[in-house]
């Protein structure tokens, strides 16, 4: 694990952080975490599509092109011999003097990826696992997949204090995510997620599964629910990246459903994982 991406080089782990980079002083910068399964990526080009489109909503043009990324992504997961886990990429608006505003054009972005084992959760996914709820604080450009995690790592560091598995993040009464993955709440048999607008991440995983819920036309609704519906549904369940699907069975206090993974949510979580091996990049 110690070759990382380094703009267009593949070179080994060392300490590289310039002070002055804006990622590091202003979370200036853009960022995925793409699953490696067995040895190959899990829908990389919806990742690579994600990272393009996060770059240009920050005004900032990405240092490679893509094929050329994608090769040497794949050269990274060779190089380290990564079988199962995440690559983490990020790309920073580069080095520059510390002022607010964009630096000058010379300034290139600073590219950096590495490798990391991560197993998947398999144990929640089968037995369930427990959230907690909190106020969601962060800004309204949620949709972004920016360096900018404060407000999601304060939830989740509250979530692991009580030993739970996600932080649920709920705007008003709005529930709209988690600290780092998507919710979803079934109703009657009816499968429900925030749209995807600027308040969430359009996850990856997110997408798949309700690609899953058509072919199983299990039906699906993209609209808000609240915080009532949320304690009060049938089953709740979430979706991240190497995460895959995890039933909720508990919030807070509150039990969903009987206490246990229900049957929807236990189909996607074996359609899920059918899909990895059926589909892997
Ligand atoms: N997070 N919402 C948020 C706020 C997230 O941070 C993530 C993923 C998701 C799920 O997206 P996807 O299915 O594309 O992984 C939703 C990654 C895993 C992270 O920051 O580590």
């Amino acid at each position: 694990m110690n070759k990382i991406l380094f703009n267009d080089s593949i070179i080994e782990r060392e300490k590289l952080v310039d002070i002055e980079d804006r990622g590091y002083q202003f979370g200036d910068g853009v960022y995925e975490v793409i699953g490696v399964y067995d040895g190959h990526f899990f829908m990389l080009e919806e990742h690579i599509d994600r990272l393009e489109r996060s770059a240009k909503e920050i005004k900032l043009s990405l240092p490679s092109k893509r094929s050329e990324l994608i090769e040497q992504l794949k050269r990274l997961v060779d190089v380290n011999q990564l079988k199962e886990g995440v690559v983490y990429l990020q790309v920073s608006r580069g080095v520059a003097e510390r002022w607010h505003h964009f630096p000058s054009n010379n300034t290139s972005p600073t590219l950096v990826a590495y490798t990391k084992l991560e197993q998947t959760m398999k144990r929640e996914e089968d037995n369930g696992g427990t959230a907690i709820l909190t106020e969601d604080i962060r800004w309204l450009r949620c949709d972004i997949k920016t360096l900018n995690l404060l407000p999601n790592v304060l939830a989740k560091q509250k979530a692991v204090e009580q030993h739970a598995v996600e932080a649920i993040l709920h705007r008003g009464n709005v529930i709209t995510e988690a600290s780092a993955s998507n919710v979803f709440i079934v109703r009657n048999g009816e499968v429900i997620t925030h749209p995807a607008n600027h308040l969430v991440l359009n996850g990856i995983t997110r997408r798949k599964v309700l690609e899953i819920c058509k072919e199983f036309r299990i039906k699906v609704s993209e609209e808000t629910y609240t915080i009532n519906d949320l304690l009060n549904a049938d089953e709740v369940f979430i979706t991240a990246t190497k995460l895959d699907v995890v039933p909720i069975v508990k919030v807070d206090q509150h039990l969903i459903g009987t206490g246990a993974p229900g049957n929807i949510a236990k189909k996607i979580v074996y359609a899920y994982r059918d899909s990895i091996q059926e589909r892997i990049d």
